[in-house]
Protein backbone atom coordinates (compact mmCIF):
# COMPACT_ATOMS: atom_id res chain seq x y z
CA UNK A 1 0.00 0.00 0.00
CA UNK A 2 3.01 2.01 0.72
CA UNK A 3 4.05 2.35 -2.84
CA UNK A 4 0.93 3.73 -3.68
CA UNK A 5 2.99 7.28 -2.81
CA UNK A 6 5.14 7.43 -6.03
CA UNK A 7 2.41 5.61 -8.17
CA UNK A 8 2.42 8.78 -10.50
CA UNK A 9 -0.96 10.07 -11.40
CA UNK A 10 -1.97 12.06 -14.38
CA UNK A 11 -4.79 13.46 -13.18
CA UNK A 12 -7.45 13.70 -10.88
CA UNK A 13 -11.06 14.72 -11.84
CA UNK A 14 -13.33 15.35 -8.83
CA UNK A 15 -17.47 15.50 -9.66
CA UNK A 16 -19.13 18.54 -8.44
CA UNK A 17 -21.60 19.44 -11.05
CA UNK A 18 -24.94 17.63 -9.86
CA UNK A 19 -27.34 19.74 -8.30
CA UNK A 20 -27.77 18.03 -5.17
CA UNK A 21 -31.93 17.97 -5.54
CA UNK A 22 -32.12 15.87 -2.23
CA UNK A 23 -30.72 18.33 -0.19
CA UNK A 24 -33.44 21.04 -1.12
CA UNK A 25 -31.12 23.68 -0.81
CA UNK A 26 -30.05 27.51 -1.81
CA UNK A 27 -26.36 26.22 -1.45
CA UNK A 28 -24.93 23.71 -3.76
CA UNK A 29 -24.38 20.37 -2.17
CA UNK A 30 -20.52 20.16 -2.54
CA UNK A 31 -20.43 23.50 -0.41
CA UNK A 32 -22.38 22.25 2.70
CA UNK A 33 -19.80 22.03 5.35
CA UNK A 34 -18.89 19.13 8.15
CA UNK A 35 -15.84 19.47 10.70
CA UNK A 36 -15.42 22.91 9.68
CA UNK A 37 -14.32 22.24 5.66
CA UNK A 38 -17.07 21.72 2.61
CA UNK A 39 -17.64 18.29 1.69
CA UNK A 40 -15.70 19.54 -1.58
CA UNK A 41 -12.43 20.76 0.45
CA UNK A 42 -12.54 17.19 2.09
CA UNK A 43 -12.45 15.62 -1.22
CA UNK A 44 -9.70 18.06 -2.15
CA UNK A 45 -7.65 17.39 0.96
CA UNK A 46 -7.83 13.36 0.69
CA UNK A 47 -6.65 14.02 -3.05
CA UNK A 48 -3.82 16.56 -2.34
CA UNK A 49 -1.55 13.92 -1.44
CA UNK A 50 -1.67 11.93 -4.79
CA UNK A 51 -0.27 14.94 -6.54
CA UNK A 52 -1.57 14.32 -9.47
CA UNK A 53 -0.05 16.02 -12.81
CA UNK A 54 -3.81 17.76 -13.29
CA UNK A 55 -6.40 18.62 -10.50
CA UNK A 56 -9.43 19.09 -12.31
CA UNK A 57 -13.12 19.78 -10.39
CA UNK A 58 -16.36 19.29 -13.04
CA UNK A 59 -19.02 22.14 -11.76
CA UNK A 60 -22.37 22.94 -13.00
CA UNK A 61 -24.55 23.80 -10.27
CA UNK A 62 -24.39 27.07 -8.59
CA UNK A 63 -20.99 27.34 -10.46
CA UNK A 64 -20.21 30.51 -9.47
CA UNK A 65 -20.40 29.84 -5.83
CA UNK A 66 -18.30 26.43 -6.41
CA UNK A 67 -15.70 28.46 -8.29
CA UNK A 68 -15.27 30.61 -5.89
CA UNK A 69 -14.68 28.42 -3.32
CA UNK A 70 -12.35 26.53 -5.34
CA UNK A 71 -10.11 29.72 -5.94
CA UNK A 72 -10.03 30.22 -1.90
CA UNK A 73 -9.34 26.76 -1.32
CA UNK A 74 -7.50 24.82 -3.80
CA UNK A 75 -6.02 27.81 -6.53
CA UNK A 76 -4.15 25.03 -8.31
CA UNK A 77 -7.74 23.29 -9.17
CA UNK A 78 -9.29 23.76 -12.30
CA UNK A 79 -12.94 24.29 -13.21
CA UNK A 80 -14.35 22.45 -15.85
CA UNK A 81 -17.85 23.65 -16.54
CA UNK A 82 -20.42 21.20 -17.38
CA UNK A 83 -23.04 23.24 -18.89
CA UNK A 84 -25.92 20.12 -18.91
CA UNK A 85 -25.66 17.48 -16.68
CA UNK A 86 -26.08 14.50 -18.49
CA UNK A 87 -24.78 11.91 -15.68
CA UNK A 88 -21.28 11.06 -14.17
CA UNK A 89 -19.93 9.31 -17.48
CA UNK A 90 -20.70 12.70 -19.70
CA UNK A 91 -19.24 14.75 -16.42
CA UNK A 92 -15.65 13.03 -17.22
CA UNK A 93 -15.96 12.67 -20.49
CA UNK A 94 -16.14 17.02 -20.43
CA UNK A 95 -13.01 16.58 -18.34
CA UNK A 96 -10.86 14.75 -20.29
CA UNK A 97 -11.86 17.43 -23.29
CA UNK A 98 -10.55 20.15 -21.14
CA UNK A 99 -7.16 18.46 -20.62
CA UNK A 100 -4.57 18.10 -22.51
CA UNK A 101 -3.84 14.39 -23.89
CA UNK A 102 -3.02 11.90 -20.71
CA UNK A 103 -0.88 9.18 -20.63
CA UNK A 104 -1.27 7.01 -17.22
CA UNK A 105 -3.55 6.52 -14.11
CA UNK A 106 -6.66 8.86 -13.91
CA UNK A 107 -8.37 8.69 -10.37
CA UNK A 108 -12.05 9.62 -10.59
CA UNK A 109 -13.72 10.68 -7.04
CA UNK A 110 -17.16 12.29 -6.31
CA UNK A 111 -17.10 15.48 -4.73
CA UNK A 112 -20.08 14.76 -2.15
CA UNK A 113 -17.84 12.15 -0.39
CA UNK A 114 -16.26 13.89 2.32
CA UNK A 115 -15.10 11.41 4.88
CA UNK A 116 -12.95 9.31 2.45
CA UNK A 117 -9.06 9.43 3.33
CA UNK A 118 -5.69 9.91 1.52
CA UNK A 119 -4.28 6.76 2.38
CA UNK A 120 -7.19 4.72 1.10
CA UNK A 121 -7.30 6.56 -2.13
CA UNK A 122 -3.26 5.99 -1.86
CA UNK A 123 -4.03 2.15 -1.62
CA UNK A 124 -6.84 2.55 -4.79
CA UNK A 125 -4.06 3.69 -6.90
CA UNK A 126 -1.66 1.30 -5.69
CA UNK A 127 -3.85 -1.84 -6.21
CA UNK A 128 -5.01 -0.44 -10.11
CA UNK A 129 -1.13 -0.02 -10.47
CA UNK A 130 -0.03 -3.80 -9.10
CA UNK A 131 -3.29 -5.65 -10.76
CA UNK A 132 -2.20 -4.03 -14.22
CA UNK A 133 -6.29 -3.23 -14.34
CA UNK A 134 -7.69 -0.72 -17.51
CA UNK A 135 -9.99 -0.19 -14.40
CA UNK A 136 -10.03 -0.14 -10.77
CA UNK A 137 -13.12 0.58 -8.39
CA UNK A 138 -12.89 1.19 -4.96
CA UNK A 139 -16.05 -0.80 -3.20
CA UNK A 140 -17.25 -1.11 0.30
CA UNK A 141 -19.45 -3.61 1.77
CA UNK A 142 -22.09 -2.25 3.32
CA UNK A 143 -25.08 -3.42 5.34
CA UNK A 144 -27.45 -1.51 3.67
CA UNK A 145 -26.33 -0.63 0.43
CA UNK A 146 -29.53 0.91 -1.01
CA UNK A 147 -29.30 3.54 -3.05
CA UNK A 148 -25.69 2.72 -4.13
CA UNK A 149 -24.50 0.93 -7.39
CA UNK A 150 -24.35 -2.34 -6.71
CA UNK A 151 -20.75 -4.41 -7.86
CA UNK A 152 -21.44 -7.41 -9.81
CA UNK A 153 -19.19 -10.25 -10.32
CA UNK A 154 -18.54 -12.68 -12.62
CA UNK A 155 -18.74 -16.41 -10.82
CA UNK A 156 -14.76 -16.70 -11.04
CA UNK A 157 -15.20 -13.42 -8.81
CA UNK A 158 -13.53 -11.10 -11.42
CA UNK A 159 -15.90 -7.90 -11.81
CA UNK A 160 -18.08 -8.03 -14.36
CA UNK A 161 -19.39 -4.26 -14.16
CA UNK A 162 -21.79 -1.84 -12.01
CA UNK A 163 -25.74 -1.80 -11.96
CA UNK A 164 -26.93 1.17 -10.49
CA UNK A 165 -29.87 0.60 -7.92
CA UNK A 166 -32.86 2.04 -10.50
CA UNK A 167 -31.80 -0.34 -13.09
CA UNK A 168 -31.13 -3.33 -10.80
CA UNK A 169 -33.32 -6.80 -10.58
CA UNK A 170 -34.37 -7.92 -7.69
CA UNK A 171 -31.62 -10.44 -7.52
CA UNK A 172 -28.90 -7.65 -8.02
CA UNK A 173 -29.97 -5.50 -5.35
CA UNK A 174 -29.57 -8.46 -2.48
CA UNK A 175 -25.39 -7.42 -3.39
CA UNK A 176 -23.83 -5.55 -0.70
CA UNK A 177 -20.69 -4.79 -2.43
CA UNK A 178 -21.48 -1.28 -3.26
CA UNK A 179 -19.39 1.56 -6.09
CA UNK A 180 -18.06 3.92 -3.82
CA UNK A 181 -18.05 6.48 -7.02
CA UNK A 182 -14.15 6.78 -6.98
CA UNK A 183 -12.26 4.94 -9.33
CA UNK A 184 -8.54 4.71 -11.38
CA UNK A 185 -8.44 4.69 -14.62
CA UNK A 186 -5.87 3.74 -17.60
CA UNK A 187 -5.90 7.28 -19.67
CA UNK A 188 -6.58 5.75 -23.16
CA UNK A 189 -8.97 3.22 -21.99
CA UNK A 190 -10.95 5.78 -20.43
CA UNK A 191 -11.44 7.96 -22.96
CA UNK A 192 -11.99 5.00 -25.96
CA UNK A 193 -14.89 3.40 -23.48
CA UNK A 194 -16.25 6.93 -22.54
CA UNK A 195 -17.10 7.31 -26.31
CA UNK A 196 -18.64 4.57 -26.15
CA UNK A 197 -21.73 5.21 -23.63
CA UNK A 198 -25.03 5.44 -24.11
CA UNK A 199 -28.47 7.34 -22.10
CA UNK A 200 -30.27 3.73 -22.63
CA UNK A 201 -31.14 3.35 -18.98
CA UNK A 202 -33.37 4.11 -15.98
CA UNK A 203 -32.14 7.82 -15.50
CA UNK A 204 -31.18 8.66 -19.05
CA UNK A 205 -27.64 9.43 -18.07
CA UNK A 206 -24.23 8.53 -19.28
CA UNK A 207 -23.22 6.48 -16.62
CA UNK A 208 -19.78 6.56 -15.30
CA UNK A 209 -19.84 3.32 -14.09
CA UNK A 210 -20.86 1.84 -16.81
CA UNK A 211 -17.43 2.19 -18.58
CA UNK A 212 -16.44 -1.14 -16.71
CA UNK A 213 -18.89 -3.27 -18.14
CA UNK A 214 -17.45 -2.02 -21.35
CA UNK A 215 -13.99 -2.53 -20.74
CA UNK A 216 -14.64 -6.15 -19.40
CA UNK A 217 -16.61 -6.65 -22.72
CA UNK A 218 -13.58 -6.14 -24.75
CA UNK A 219 -11.64 -8.27 -22.41
CA UNK A 220 -9.57 -5.56 -20.45
CA UNK A 221 -8.88 -6.51 -16.55
CA UNK A 222 -11.36 -4.55 -14.03
CA UNK A 223 -10.59 -4.88 -10.67
CA UNK A 224 -12.08 -3.97 -7.61
CA UNK A 225 -11.00 -2.96 -3.87
CA UNK A 226 -12.62 -2.83 -1.11
CA UNK A 227 -12.52 0.48 1.55
CA UNK A 228 -11.50 -1.65 5.29
CA UNK A 229 -13.87 0.94 6.68
CA UNK A 230 -16.75 1.49 4.73
CA UNK A 231 -17.65 4.43 6.30
CA UNK A 232 -15.06 6.13 4.14
CA UNK A 233 -17.11 6.12 1.41
CA UNK A 234 -20.04 7.72 2.54
CA UNK A 235 -21.93 9.84 -0.27
CA UNK A 236 -23.93 12.72 0.65
CA UNK A 237 -26.99 13.29 -0.85
CA UNK A 238 -29.13 14.49 1.80
CA UNK A 239 -29.35 16.56 5.49
CA UNK A 240 -29.13 13.06 6.96
CA UNK A 241 -26.63 12.07 5.26
CA UNK A 242 -25.00 15.43 5.60
CA UNK A 243 -25.33 14.63 9.83
CA UNK A 244 -24.49 10.97 9.65
CA UNK A 245 -21.30 12.34 7.82
CA UNK A 246 -20.54 14.96 10.31
CA UNK A 247 -20.89 12.49 13.16
CA UNK A 248 -18.51 10.25 11.90
CA UNK A 249 -15.71 12.73 11.18
CA UNK A 250 -15.96 14.29 14.71
CA UNK A 251 -15.40 10.59 15.82
CA UNK A 252 -12.86 10.04 13.76
CA UNK A 253 -10.73 13.42 14.85
CA UNK A 254 -11.64 13.01 18.65
CA UNK A 255 -10.17 9.54 18.39
CA UNK A 256 -6.85 11.24 16.81
CA UNK A 257 -6.80 13.67 19.65
CA UNK A 258 -7.14 11.31 22.28
CA UNK A 259 -4.10 8.87 20.68
CA UNK A 260 -2.18 12.21 20.72
CA UNK A 261 -2.51 12.61 24.71
CA UNK A 262 -5.30 15.29 24.75
CA UNK A 263 -8.47 14.05 27.60
CA UNK A 264 -11.53 14.56 26.35
CA UNK A 265 -14.01 13.81 28.93
CA UNK A 266 -17.47 13.43 26.65
CA UNK A 267 -16.32 12.42 23.29
CA UNK A 268 -19.87 12.47 22.15
CA UNK A 269 -20.26 15.77 22.82
CA UNK A 270 -16.72 17.33 21.95
CA UNK A 271 -16.84 18.74 18.37
CA UNK A 272 -13.63 19.85 17.19
CA UNK A 273 -13.19 21.11 13.83
CA UNK A 274 -10.03 19.20 11.50
CA UNK A 275 -8.19 22.65 11.54
CA UNK A 276 -7.85 22.80 15.21
CA UNK A 277 -4.93 21.84 17.36
CA UNK A 278 -4.45 20.47 20.82
CA UNK A 279 -1.32 19.96 22.29
CA UNK A 280 -0.44 16.95 24.80
CA UNK A 281 -2.51 17.49 28.47
CA UNK A 282 -4.81 19.71 27.15
CA UNK A 283 -8.55 19.10 28.74
CA UNK A 284 -11.45 19.30 26.78
CA UNK A 285 -14.79 19.03 29.15
CA UNK A 286 -18.10 17.68 27.92
CA UNK A 287 -20.47 19.77 25.37
CA UNK A 288 -17.17 22.01 24.27
CA UNK A 289 -17.13 23.10 20.34
CA UNK A 290 -13.54 23.61 19.17
CA UNK A 291 -14.22 25.80 15.74
CA UNK A 292 -11.53 26.59 12.62
CA UNK A 293 -8.11 27.23 13.46
CA UNK A 294 -8.85 27.18 17.52
CA UNK A 295 -5.18 26.21 18.99
CA UNK A 296 -5.09 24.81 22.48
CA UNK A 297 -2.28 24.54 24.21
CA UNK A 298 -0.98 21.94 26.88
CA UNK A 299 -2.44 21.56 30.13
CA UNK A 300 -5.24 23.87 29.16
CA UNK A 301 -8.67 23.23 30.14
CA UNK A 302 -11.79 24.37 27.76
CA UNK A 303 -15.36 23.18 28.90
CA UNK A 304 -17.58 22.41 29.88
CA UNK A 305 -20.02 23.85 27.14
CA UNK A 306 -17.75 26.42 25.32
CA UNK A 307 -17.23 27.17 21.95
CA UNK A 308 -14.30 28.73 20.67
CA UNK A 309 -13.72 30.04 16.77
CA UNK A 310 -10.27 30.23 15.60
CA UNK A 311 -9.36 31.44 19.74
CA UNK A 312 -5.95 30.49 20.86
CA UNK A 313 -6.14 28.91 24.19
CA UNK A 314 -2.61 29.19 26.38
CA UNK A 315 -0.55 27.29 28.47
CA UNK A 316 -3.08 25.74 31.55
CA UNK A 317 -5.58 28.39 30.78
CA UNK A 318 -8.71 27.71 31.76
CA UNK A 319 -11.87 28.36 30.07
CA UNK A 320 -15.15 27.46 31.02
CA UNK A 321 -18.81 27.80 30.19
CA UNK A 322 -17.71 30.70 27.38
CA UNK A 323 -18.78 31.68 23.89
CA UNK A 324 -15.61 33.39 21.87
CA UNK A 325 -14.54 33.93 18.40
CA UNK A 326 -10.86 35.23 17.24
CA UNK A 327 -9.92 35.78 21.02
CA UNK A 328 -6.30 35.04 22.54
CA UNK A 329 -6.34 33.65 26.13
CA UNK A 330 -3.15 33.65 27.16
CA UNK A 331 -1.60 31.20 29.88
CA UNK A 332 -2.25 30.70 33.05
CA UNK A 333 -5.50 33.34 32.30
CA UNK A 334 -9.28 32.26 33.47
CA UNK A 335 -12.29 32.22 31.45
CA UNK A 336 -16.30 32.31 32.43
CA UNK A 337 -18.41 30.90 33.25
CA UNK A 338 -20.85 32.70 30.80
CA UNK A 339 -18.39 34.98 29.25
CA UNK A 340 -18.36 36.37 26.00
CA UNK A 341 -15.42 36.90 24.01
CA UNK A 342 -15.42 38.86 20.76
CA UNK A 343 -12.90 39.56 18.15
CA UNK A 344 -9.71 40.99 18.97
CA UNK A 345 -9.70 40.35 23.13
CA UNK A 346 -6.42 39.49 24.21
CA UNK A 347 -6.31 38.42 27.47
CA UNK A 348 -2.29 38.53 28.74
CA UNK A 349 -0.91 35.66 31.21
CA UNK A 350 -2.88 35.14 34.65
CA UNK A 351 -5.51 37.50 33.65
CA UNK A 352 -9.22 37.04 33.89
CA UNK A 353 -12.57 37.30 32.21
CA UNK A 354 -15.15 36.77 34.76
CA UNK A 355 -19.13 36.14 35.14
CA UNK A 356 -21.08 37.90 32.33
CA UNK A 357 -18.48 40.03 31.06
CA UNK A 358 -18.36 40.79 26.94
CA UNK A 359 -15.52 41.66 25.72
CA UNK A 360 -14.33 43.38 21.88
CA UNK A 361 -10.90 44.55 20.90
CA UNK A 362 -9.89 44.98 24.29
CA UNK A 363 -6.31 43.89 25.50
CA UNK A 364 -6.25 43.35 29.19
CA UNK A 365 -2.45 42.74 30.48
CA UNK A 366 -1.16 40.57 32.14
CA UNK A 367 -2.63 39.56 35.65
CA UNK A 368 -5.50 42.43 35.52
CA UNK A 369 -9.04 41.37 35.98
CA UNK A 370 -12.44 41.55 34.58
CA UNK A 371 -14.36 39.37 37.47
CA UNK A 372 -18.10 40.37 37.04
CA UNK A 373 -20.68 41.94 34.88
CA UNK A 374 -18.20 44.39 32.60
CA UNK A 375 -18.36 45.27 29.07
CA UNK A 376 -14.38 46.02 27.90
CA UNK A 377 -14.86 47.28 23.99
CA UNK A 378 -12.08 48.68 21.83
CA UNK A 379 -9.66 48.85 25.19
CA UNK A 380 -5.95 48.47 26.63
CA UNK A 381 -5.75 47.51 30.07
CA UNK A 382 -2.30 47.18 31.52
CA UNK A 383 -0.96 44.91 34.24
CA UNK A 384 -2.17 44.49 37.68
CA UNK A 385 -5.41 46.32 37.08
CA UNK A 386 -8.58 45.61 38.07
CA UNK A 387 -11.88 46.50 36.70
CA UNK A 388 -14.94 46.80 39.83
CA UNK A 389 -17.99 44.55 38.86
CA UNK A 390 -20.60 46.23 36.42
CA UNK A 391 -18.26 48.56 35.02
CA UNK A 392 -19.28 49.81 31.22
CA UNK A 393 -16.73 50.95 28.54
CA UNK A 394 -18.88 53.48 26.90
CA UNK A 395 -17.12 53.25 23.27
CA UNK A 396 -19.98 54.48 21.52
CA UNK A 397 -21.16 58.02 21.23
CA UNK A 398 -24.00 56.32 18.50
CA UNK A 399 -22.19 57.50 15.45
CA UNK A 400 -18.49 56.63 15.79
CA UNK A 401 -16.57 53.81 18.61
CA UNK A 402 -13.42 55.71 20.31
CA UNK A 403 -11.07 54.07 22.58
CA UNK A 404 -9.74 53.62 26.03
CA UNK A 405 -6.60 53.52 27.82
CA UNK A 406 -6.28 52.16 31.46
CA UNK A 407 -2.46 52.13 32.94
CA UNK A 408 -1.23 49.76 34.85
CA UNK A 409 -2.08 48.74 38.92
CA UNK A 410 -5.38 50.88 38.63
CA UNK A 411 -8.45 50.21 40.56
CA UNK A 412 -11.58 50.70 38.66
CA UNK A 413 -14.71 51.60 41.18
CA UNK A 414 -17.68 48.60 40.82
CA UNK A 415 -20.68 50.02 38.29
CA UNK A 416 -18.06 53.19 36.35
CA UNK A 417 -19.05 54.15 33.42
CA UNK A 418 -15.74 55.05 31.51
CA UNK A 419 -16.82 57.32 28.42
CA UNK A 420 -14.15 56.74 25.63
CA UNK A 421 -12.19 58.58 24.38
CA UNK A 422 -10.41 58.36 27.56
CA UNK A 423 -7.30 57.29 29.53
CA UNK A 424 -6.68 56.57 32.77
CA UNK A 425 -3.10 56.89 34.00
CA UNK A 426 -0.86 54.22 36.19
CA UNK A 427 -2.15 53.73 39.68
CA UNK A 428 -5.52 55.74 39.56
CA UNK A 429 -8.49 54.94 41.40
CA UNK A 430 -12.13 55.82 40.30
CA UNK A 431 -14.99 55.79 42.67
CA UNK A 432 -17.75 53.59 42.52
CA UNK A 433 -20.65 54.50 40.49
CA UNK A 434 -18.75 57.33 38.58
CA UNK A 435 -19.65 58.27 35.57
CA UNK A 436 -16.53 59.03 34.26
CA UNK A 437 -15.59 61.43 30.96
CA UNK A 438 -12.19 63.02 31.60
CA UNK A 439 -8.76 61.79 31.49
CA UNK A 440 -7.55 60.61 35.34
CA UNK A 441 -3.98 61.42 35.95
CA UNK A 442 -1.67 58.96 37.46
CA UNK A 443 -2.45 58.13 41.31
CA UNK A 444 -5.57 60.47 41.87
CA UNK A 445 -9.34 59.41 42.57
CA UNK A 446 -11.81 60.78 40.00
CA UNK A 447 -14.99 60.76 41.72
CA UNK A 448 -17.41 61.39 39.42
CA UNK A 449 -20.95 61.50 40.88
CA UNK A 450 -23.35 63.48 43.13
CA UNK A 451 -22.77 63.20 46.30
CA UNK A 452 -25.84 61.55 48.82
CA UNK A 453 -28.36 63.05 50.36
CA UNK A 454 -29.89 61.55 53.52
CA UNK A 455 -33.26 62.96 54.54
CA UNK A 456 -34.11 61.26 58.08
CA UNK A 457 -37.89 60.19 58.58
CA UNK A 458 -38.64 60.65 55.04
CA UNK A 459 -40.08 57.10 54.81
CA UNK A 460 -42.64 57.12 58.61
CA UNK A 461 -44.05 60.57 56.92
CA UNK A 462 -44.38 59.98 53.69
CA UNK A 463 -45.45 56.14 53.36
CA UNK A 464 -47.33 55.63 56.57
CA UNK A 465 -49.24 52.27 57.14
CA UNK A 466 -46.52 50.48 54.76
CA UNK A 467 -44.35 47.80 56.22
CA UNK A 468 -40.88 49.78 55.65
CA UNK A 469 -42.75 52.58 57.86
CA UNK A 470 -43.61 49.98 60.52
CA UNK A 471 -39.87 48.77 60.23
CA UNK A 472 -38.40 52.05 60.40
CA UNK A 473 -40.64 52.55 63.49
CA UNK A 474 -39.65 49.90 65.05
CA UNK A 475 -36.10 50.63 64.18
CA UNK A 476 -36.17 54.36 65.93
CA UNK A 477 -38.08 52.70 69.01
CA UNK A 478 -35.35 50.35 69.81
CA UNK A 479 -32.26 52.79 69.10
CA UNK A 480 -34.44 55.15 71.41
CA UNK A 481 -34.38 52.52 74.51
CA UNK A 482 -31.27 51.66 73.83
CA UNK A 483 -30.19 55.41 73.64
CA UNK A 484 -27.55 54.77 70.86
CA UNK A 485 -29.09 57.28 68.75
CA UNK A 486 -31.39 60.13 68.54
CA UNK A 487 -35.37 59.71 67.82
CA UNK A 488 -33.87 61.58 64.57
CA UNK A 489 -36.41 62.54 61.69
CA UNK A 490 -38.52 65.03 63.17
CA UNK A 491 -38.33 67.61 60.58
CA UNK A 492 -34.72 67.85 60.76
CA UNK A 493 -34.67 67.79 56.88
CA UNK A 494 -37.00 68.24 54.42
CA UNK A 495 -37.59 66.88 50.99
C1 LIG B 1 -23.06 7.45 -8.13
C2 LIG B 1 -22.77 6.15 -8.90
C3 LIG B 1 -23.14 4.96 -8.01
C4 LIG B 1 -22.37 5.05 -6.71
C5 LIG B 1 -22.58 6.39 -6.02
C6 LIG B 1 -21.62 6.52 -4.86
C7 LIG B 1 -23.10 6.61 -11.26
C8 LIG B 1 -24.01 6.44 -12.42
N1 LIG B 1 -23.54 6.12 -10.10
O1 LIG B 1 -24.46 7.47 -7.89
O2 LIG B 1 -22.86 3.75 -8.66
O3 LIG B 1 -22.74 3.99 -5.85
O4 LIG B 1 -22.32 7.47 -6.92
O5 LIG B 1 -21.90 7.65 -4.09
O6 LIG B 1 -22.02 7.13 -11.42
N2 LIG B 1 -22.16 14.71 -11.12
C9 LIG B 1 -21.67 15.59 -12.07
N3 LIG B 1 -22.30 15.69 -13.28
C10 LIG B 1 -23.37 14.95 -13.59
C11 LIG B 1 -23.88 14.04 -12.63
C12 LIG B 1 -23.24 13.94 -11.40
O7 LIG B 1 -20.69 16.28 -11.83
O8 LIG B 1 -23.87 15.09 -14.73
C13 LIG B 1 -21.48 14.60 -9.82
C14 LIG B 1 -22.37 14.95 -8.66
O9 LIG B 1 -22.28 16.33 -8.36
C15 LIG B 1 -21.80 14.10 -7.54
C16 LIG B 1 -21.22 12.90 -8.27
O10 LIG B 1 -21.11 13.28 -9.61
O11 LIG B 1 -20.76 14.77 -6.84
C17 LIG B 1 -22.11 11.68 -8.15
O12 LIG B 1 -23.39 11.99 -8.67
P1 LIG B 1 -24.71 11.54 -7.93
O13 LIG B 1 -25.87 12.02 -8.70
O14 LIG B 1 -24.64 11.86 -6.49
O15 LIG B 1 -24.59 9.96 -8.17
P2 LIG B 1 -25.26 8.80 -7.32
O16 LIG B 1 -26.67 8.65 -7.72
O17 LIG B 1 -24.96 9.00 -5.90
CA1 LIG C 1 -24.01 10.66 -4.61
Amino acid sequence: MTAARTAPVAAVIVLAAGEGTRMRSATPKVLHAIGGRTLLGHVLAATGTLNPDHLAVVIGHGREAVAEHLAAVAPKAQPVVQEEQHGTGHAVRVALEALPPLTGTVVVVAGDTPLLTAETLSGLVAAHASAGAAATVLSAVLDDPAGYGRVLRAPDGSVAGIVEQKDADDHQRAVREVNSGMYAFGAAELAAALAKLTRDNAQGEEYLTDVLGILRAQGRPVAAVAAEDPHEILGVNDRAQLAEAGRLLRDRVVRRWMREGVTVVDPATTWIDVDVELHRDAVVQPHTQLLGKTLVATGAEVGPDTTLRDCLVGEGAHVRRCDADRAVVGPQASVGPFTYLRPGTVLGPGSRAGAYVELKNAVVGEGSKVPHLSYVGDAEIGVGSNIGAATVFVNYDGVAKHHTTIGDHVRIGSDTMLVAPLEVGDGAYTAAGSVITEDVPPGAMAVGRARQRVIEGWVERKRGGTASAEAARTAREAAGQDGTRSAGGSGEAEE
